[in-house]
């Protein structure tokens, strides 16, 4: 789509996404690239309000209205900033993106996933980055990951057991539909072995 590289990750609450993320954005400023490195939700002034109200509303929220939600954020957040980074040849590194919402929102609350894809690309208006990592890792093990961080839960954090499970059957589905796109990996090994797999899938990008 433009000269910049687009970069996102996914996975469950706890599968290490920020830290690897993070790992990233610094090996490539050292590199001396322009980095951008956002997430969804809240990557925007805008973004930061829908994320209060997904995250930490007290109550419920319809499905449809938290799809909707999402997808607002991403809309504004596409537009706003991503594009416009992608369009000045930067690397743009983002927590999260679509896969996130038919991951939690398709499998997780049960709605159709094929609905909800189509939502989030008419809100980005059909962009996808080049890469996206996935780090999978069983949810009970990510579950005693979160306790041991020993923060408070947010709306979807407290979602059951049953919930972060089909979020991850279905990422692993999405990963497998799109072999080109995705970087699967086991979000048990260590940071520096899982930093280093990402290096070698983003390195060859960059010389183009
Ligand atoms: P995240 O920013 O990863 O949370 P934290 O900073 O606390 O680690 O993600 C926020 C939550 O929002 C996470 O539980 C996944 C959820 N989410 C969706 O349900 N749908 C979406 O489209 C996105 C982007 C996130």
């Amino acid at each position: 789509m433009t000269a910049g590289l687009w970069v996102t990750f996914e996975g469950g609450d706890g599968s290490g996404k920020s830290t690897q993320s993070a790992l990233l954005e610094q090996w490539l400023r050292d590199e001396g690239r322009a980095v951008v490195h956002t997430r969804e939700p809240g990557g925007t002034e805008v973004g930061t309000l829908i994320r209060n109200i997904v995250l930490h509303h007290r109550g419920d929220i319809a499905p449809r209205a938290e799809a909707l939600l999402y997808a607002a954020d991403r809309a504004h957040h596409v537009e706003t900033v991503v594009r416009p980074a992608l369009a000045r040849g930067d690397v743009v590194i983002q927590d999260r993106y679509l896969d996130s919402s038919v991951a939690y929102q398709g499998a997780g609350r049960v709605l159709d996933a094929g609905e909800i894809r189509e939502l989030s690309l008419w809100a980005s208006a059909g962009v996808l980055p080049e890469v996206t990592v996935l780090l999978d890792l069983d949810p009970d093990v990510a579950r005693g990951r979160l306790d041991a961080a020993d923060k408070p839960f947010d709306r979807l954090e407290s979602e059951q057991a049953a919930f972060h499970g089909r979020v991850r059957t279905s990422y692993l589905a999405l990963a497998a539909a799109e072999p080109e796109r995705f970087l699967v990996l086991d979000a048990l090994l260590p940071p520096d072995a899982l930093a280093d797999r990402v290096r070698a899938r983003i390195a060859p990008l960059l010389s183009r």
